[in-house]
């Protein structure tokens, strides 16, 4: 089965630190999505110190398993490469939502699970975030995943999610 199919949000992990390699197989990935005219402007910050997941845990009230995940990996966008404020131009949203997705796919097929915290565009989760980790102004934490090992005792939910209703065939509200 395709790891797009078997990742689920994981939010349990064990005290098992996650291995150095692995953790660039899952950037690399991350650096892999498509980009709109390929500025591919992202950033990552790995963070692995307990008190810095601690910090995080408590910028975001939707953010308690941050100290109990062995990472955590921000994804941010360099606005000096993918555009900004200034000119509107916002296309760069897509381009690190695909960057994290392919983070997450990658979690899976590294054998552990992990969660996608929504920062960008919370204000205070993004100014909590940037005053800790010495983030200039050009750069913006877009999401944080948490990592680690799965803890099997509380494996995720598994429900058929496919729905033919929300699918239309040559016009809306067509089916099939
Ligand atoms: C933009 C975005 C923000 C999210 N933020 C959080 C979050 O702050 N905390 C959390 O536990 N899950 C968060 N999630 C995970 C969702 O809750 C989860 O993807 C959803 O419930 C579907 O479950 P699944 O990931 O297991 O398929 C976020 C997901 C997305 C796409």
């Amino acid at each position: 089965m395709s790891v797009i199919f078997q990742r689920r949000s994981v939010r349990s992990y064990l005290p098992q630190p996650v291995e150095d390699d692995k953790i660039e197989r899952i950037l690399r990935a991350g650096m892999e999505a498509p980009s709109a005219h390929n500025r591919r402007p992202w950033e990552f910050i790995v963070i692995t110190g307990e008190e810095d997941r601690k910090a995080i845990a408590d910028m975001s009230p939707y953010a308690k398993m941050v100290p109990q995940a062995a990472a955590a990996i921000a994804v941010c966008v360099n606005l000096d490469l993918g555009g900004g404020d200034a000119t509107g131009d916002t296309w760069w949203v897509q381009d690190l939502a695909a960057a994290t997705e392919n983070i997450l796919l990658q979690i899976v097929e590294e054998g552990l699970g992990g969660v996608w915290l929504g920062w960008y565009p919370d204000k205070d989760r993004v100014e909590a975030f940037s005053r800790r980790f010495g983030l200039p102004g050009n750069i913006v934490p877009f999401a944080v995943i948490a990592l680690g090992y799965p803890d099997a005792k509380k494996p995720p939910e598994k429900k058929e999610r496919f729905d033919p209703r929300r699918v239309h065939y040559g016009a809306y509200g067509k089916q099939k």
